[in-house]
């Protein structure tokens, strides 16, 4: 095992277990290793198992067979190293823009007027000045995509576990957010598992690209995607575009198994 690993996930199986109906065996002996500081992305078909894996690290669901290691320590339960956006958002319905954001920071225990600002400087990064008081029901699913965001990253977490983060934003506000997101884990180095269906955003943030197997998922293969800068420019140019070509290749095989799987 590679000793250099900040995150380690080891042979793990996961099996959901629903109260009606038959067992889902959605991760099959998965193992990836995570590096301190890593921008991994990871692609693969729907209910490939990527959301599982991630509430796996996050300690969400329990471990039943395999392990997780983050820094060397068993993962057991949810902890503030790690923080999560949800594939669906998960606001609280009753506390507003600025109370979602607010949540995380008063269980760090940060003093108020610290607490309003930060909170405040967050809301602005996602563009969401002036709905500070609107509550999630009186927001489109992109805003609230973009609080979930903000209530994340103000609490500046040592990893960011990322499920289709932008999936609900437009082109031109997706670009924007991956700009910013890529300024903050710039400024204060992170681990980020950022999950995606968009080729060129994996290939475009991230260092690896890890692609999953139709389920049960496994990492079928994991693709260098360093380039020299993260200018936009780099978008058109011949070596991103083969990338990118060659992880569509990757991911549509997978898509297909998964559609035959079901018999669709
Ligand atoms: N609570 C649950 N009960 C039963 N089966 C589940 C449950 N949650 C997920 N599954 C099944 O587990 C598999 C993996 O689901 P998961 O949500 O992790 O996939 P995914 O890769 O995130 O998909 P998508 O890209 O559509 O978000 C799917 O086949 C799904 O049907
Ligand atoms: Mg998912």
């Amino acid at each position: 095992m590679d000793g250099q690993a900040q995150i380690v996930v080891e042979r793990v199986n996961h099996t959901y277990r629903p109260p009606r109906g038959r067992p889902v065996l959605a991760l099959s002996d998965i193992s990836l290793d995570i590096r301190p500081r890593e921008f991994l992305a990871l692609l693969g078909p729907s209910g490939c198992g990527k959301s599982t894996l991630l509430y796996l690290v996050g300690g969400f669901l329990p471990i039943e067979a395999g392990r997780i290691l983050v820094e060397g320590k068993p993962v057991a339960a949810p902890g503030p190293d790690r923080g999560i956006v949800f594939q669906h958002f998960a606001l609280f319905p009753w506390k507003t823009v600025r109370g979602n954001v607010l949540y995380g920071l008063e269980r760090q225990g940060l003093p108020r007027p610290e607490r309003e600002k930060r909170a405040q400087a967050f809301i602005d990064m996602v563009g969401l000045h002036g709905f500070e008081d609107s509550y999630p029901s009186q927001l489109s699913g992109g805003m609230r995509q973009r609080t979930a965001i903000a209530r994340t990253l103000a609490i500046d977490p040592s990893i960011l576990l990322m499920d289709e983060p932008f999936g609900a934003l437009d082109a031109q506000t997706r670009s924007l957010m991956q700009t910013e997101l890529l300024k903050i884990w710039q400024r204060s180095p992170k681990t980020v598992i950022f999950v995606t269906h968009d080729v060129q955003e994996a290939v475009y943030l991230a260092e690896r690209v890890a692609v999953m197997s139709a389920r049960p998922g496994r990492v079928k293969a994991i693709v260098e995607t360093k380039f020299p800068n993260r200018d936009p420019s780099i978008l058109r140019s011949k070596e991103f575009v083969e990338k990118v070509d060659q992880l569509w290749n990757m991911v549509r095989d997978e898509a297909i198994k998964a559609q035959e799987a079901t018999g669709s």
